[in-house]
């Protein structure tokens, strides 16, 4: 008799959803170098600020200590001001560029002291990833002890996006370069880029080195590459002030992922400042705010869309990318937003729903977008965070069967493929660095549901 299947594909039996999960926790702990877990297997050899969250998120599934470990190995890299970089190397240089010698973060005052750093942040996933370890941890005692002592740092990180990156009070959270949103090469930062131009002597020196473990057509193009760099030595000749970064950077972007990533870390934080008996108001303040501008700001009822504000130049960047949805994971959509993006563009075969062109869900940018390369790192693959971060919205939302479905394909991609960092969405080919630690993490977090009964 054939196994039962699913649209989706075979489901696993007990004894082969074990040995999955086993290599999923095999991967985290393969990848673990001591200080930290690597985010891959050779492409990434640092600790990545919102790898490592997922990083401890999955590892608190089975190894709690070592997931605590993970955090407050990211948070050595803190800056005096608050800031939580995007890289800290803790065992100096390596093959990849830009190493710690590129950022020349001494140069700021707020640079932490005898620990290497870049000089960037990534989207704030790490206090969602805290309470969510704290949900799932089963010693209540040692991680409302473990919450209680990381709290004060993480408030210290939203307290700084908050500022340094809005001192506007517009109520969303500014990124000065696109490595900072974590989705880099996503077709909504091409625009903005463009109008950063950089003369020739203003470059420079520097040796690419990201395509020396991963196909170059599956990375940045030249000319995007360029201006990252270009940025950077921008940033270092200001010292990394905040004020003048916010004021002269040449690229100056409101995300709509950024912000919804730190939209939910607020409603995280709010919950665990209640356990704690610490104070809300400045958390709730920065909350109304975020929602309010995101939704007066970022959505386009035109199209149905929330898109990127480009706030150097003054204009929303008109790309129909994944980040749209973030809206339903943070919550921060209303029913009939929620409602369009779903139903007109979710399961629109054109942009995301599977048809002949593409068989997994979801694409990281809509197939009629005219960015769209089904191969190319974040104009196209799937992403299993994205894919993670879709379900979670979907669920929120009340739309259990295609959740259900998001969840299937990811798990497929990861049964067939491996745990790789993205995912041909055509037939499911892997892409990009292989052991890849999030995908790991977050198989581990689709398949094994938070407690319901804890807070
Ligand atoms: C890439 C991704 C970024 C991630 C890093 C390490 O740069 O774009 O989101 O944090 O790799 O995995």
């Amino acid at each position: 008799m054939e196994a039962p299947t699913t649209v989706d594909g075979p489901i696993p039996d007990a004894t082969e959803l074990q040995d999955f999960l086993e290599r999923a926790r095999r991967t985290l702990t393969a990848n673990d170098v001591g200080e930290f877990v690597k985010p891959g297997l050779h492409q990434y050899p640092h600790q990545w600020n919102w790898d490592a969250a997922l990083v401890a998120m999955g590892l608190g599934h089975f190894d709690p200590e070592r997931a605590r470990k993970e955090v407050r190995s990211l948070l050595r890299g803190q800056w005096l001001d608050g800031m939580l970089p995007h890289v800290v190397y803790h065992n100096g240089s390596s093959d990849y560029f830009p190493g710690p010698e590129f950022w020349q973060i001494e140069q700021s005052v707020a640079a932490p002291p005898g620990i290497h750093t870049s000089g960037l942040v990534q989207p704030p996933l790490l206090a969602t990833c805290v309470r969510r370890m704290h949900r799932r941890a089963s010693d209540r005692e040692a991680s409302l002890a473990f919450v209680r002592e990381v709290y004060p740092r993480l408030l210290r990180l939203h307290r700084w996006l908050h500022h340094a990156r809005d001192p506007e009070g517009t109520g969303l959270v500014a990124i000065v370069h696109p490595w900072e949103s974590g989705t880099d090469n996503a077709a909504r930062f091409v625009q903005p880029l463009m109008q950063v131009t950089p003369s020739a002597s203003q470059m420079p020196a520097y040796q690419r080195r990201d395509s020396d473990h991963v196909a170059a057509d599956e990375r940045p193009v030249h000319a995007d590459y360029e201006r990252f760099v270009y940025l950077i030595d921008r940033f270092r000749r200001w010292g990394y002030d905040a004020e003048t970064m916010y004021a002269r950077s040449p690229f100056l972007v409101q995300d709509t992922l950024f912000n919804a990533v730190a939209y939910q870390a607020l409603e995280d934080m709010i919950a665990l400042a209640d356990e704690l008996g610490e104070p809300t108001a400045e958390l709730e303040r920065w909350r109304v705010r975020l929602h309010r501008a995101y939704n007066s700001k970022l959505w386009d009822d035109e199209e149905g869309l929330y898109f990127a504000y480009d706030a150097r130049h003054h204009q929303l960047v008109r790309e129909n990318g994944v980040a749209t949805f973030m809206a339903l994971y943070a919550g921060l959509a209303d029913r009939a937003q929620a409602e369009v993006l779903v139903g007109a563009h979710l399961e629109n075969p054109d942009e995301y729903a599977p048809d002949a062109r593409s068989r997994f869900r979801v694409p990281s940018q809509a197939k009629n977008n005219y960015f769209y390369e089904p191969r190319r790192y974040w104009r196209g693959p799937v992403w299993i965070l994205v894919n993670w971060m879709v379900l979670e919205g979907l669920e929120r939302y009340g739309y259990h069967d295609l959740a259900e479905a998001v969840r299937g394909d990811s798990l497929e991609l990861m049964r067939s493929g491996g745990f790789f960092e993205y995912y041909d969405p055509r037939d499911g080919s892997p892409a990009g660095a292989s052991d890849f630690s999030w995908s790991a993490a977050l198989a581990l977090e689709m398949l094994e549901p938070l407690p319901l009964a804890l807070s």
